[in-house]
């Protein structure tokens, strides 16, 4: 017999082919279909990523009961939500399906994105913490991009799902992606076994734009990786882009709109302080030394003392004896 934990899987398994098969061979997918062909998504791509569709009728409960597959693994599937009867069913209704692979390939959760906007509903619906799903430790497409992490000896880290399907539809396939939380001491162990070099292509709005100050701040404090940021245009993400202007373009910014992180934080925190006052521009230089502190090359240093000094009308060599006094960020 198969151990508990295989069970799990093997239902993950199940629940993926199925939900692709309602997605391409169904009218009730149909909806869902056109919805990803319309966002531009090839055929190639949803299957290469296993989407599916879970309709708007129970499926999965069904399913498994004429397999005879027990309660107990059911429930412990995270696949359905239990009453207080301890009824199930199924957890993922009228959802886009992501399937959630490990670093070996196989299913062990879910991701569900709503078809329609609808209200006090979450854009997407994740499966729960299960014996499988560990939140902090899985990063999506990190099975996949592995190959490619290496070849090309960087990693690019992606905001969304849909970001990192869009970069693969586009030819690059070193992105992953981090469900929507802030990074992990755990993701960052599994990406530092792979590679020493990792770009961060969060969204260009406003929340993207934070947190791609926050992973580099944590990625700083919590690895010796070299660091940097593809800049999308404001309020656009990868995704986005590609509908607008194609994979070639994707793909093509996704190499030339590389900075340092020390540029993307010049050009941010001017965006979070009033620098046409004295105590926002002093609030921004001692940021920004804060973070040049912690960069190791002396004439990377100089660079960007050489544009603080000239975009403030400053004395370059008081710049530099104030570096020498500030605590680095990191550490
Ligand atoms: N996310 C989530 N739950 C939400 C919203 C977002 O888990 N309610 C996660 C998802 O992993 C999502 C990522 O955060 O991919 C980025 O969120 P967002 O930019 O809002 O979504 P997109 O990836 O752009 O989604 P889409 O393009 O499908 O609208
Ligand atoms: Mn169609
Ligand atoms: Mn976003
Ligand atoms: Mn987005
Ligand atoms: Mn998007």
């Amino acid at each position: 017999p198969q151990s508990p934990t295989n069970q799990l899987i093997k239902l993950h398994q199940d629940a993926t082919k199925l939900y692709s098969h309602i997605l391409m061979n169904t009218e009730m997918g149909q909806p869902a279909l056109d919805y990803l062909h319309q966002r531009g998504l090839t055929d190639q791509t949803i299957s290469d990523y296993g989407l599916g569709y879970a309709p708007s009728k129970q499926l999965l409960k069904p399913f498994f009961e004429t397999r005879k597959i027990d309660y107990q693994t059911l429930r412990h599937s995270g696949l359905f939500i239990e009453n207080q009867d301890g009824e199930l069913r199924d957890r993922f209704v009228d959802r886009i399906m992501y399937p959630i692979r490990n670093q070996s390939g196989q299913e062990i959760a879910f991701s569900g994105r709503m078809l329609k906007q609808m209200p006090d509903q979450p854009k997407y619906l994740n499966s729960p913490e299960t014996e499988l799903f560990n939140k902090r430790k899985v990063l999506f497409n990190f099975d996949l991009a592995r190959g490619a992490v290496r070849k090309q000896g960087n990693l690019i880290l992606f905001e969304g799902f849909m970001d990192v399907m869009s970069a693969h539809q586009s030819g690059v396939d070193n992105g992953v992606a981090s469900m929507g939380t802030s990074l992990t001491e755990e993701q960052i162990y599994a990406i530092q076994r792979i590679t020493k070099q990792v770009y961060v292509c969060y969204d260009g709005d406003t929340p993207g734009q934070k947190a791609t100050q926050r992973a580099l701040s944590i990625l700083r404090d919590n690895s010796s990786l070299t660091l940097g940021v593809i800049q999308m245009p404001e309020g656009m993400d990868p995704d986005e882009y590609r509908q607008k202007y194609g994979e070639a373009k994707l793909a093509s910014a996704l190499e030339s709109a590389r900075e340092t992180p020390v540029a993307f934080e010049m050009r941010y925190l001017k965006t979070q302080y009033d620098v046409d006052t004295d105590t926002g521009r002093l609030q921004y230089l001692n940021d920004i030394l804060a973070i040049l502190a912690t960069v190791k090359s002396p004439v990377e240093q100089d660079v960007y003392l050489t544009q603080l000094a000239d975009s403030f009308q400053l004395d370059k060599s008081s710049l530099r004896q104030q570096l020498a006094m500030v605590k680095p960020a990191k550490q």
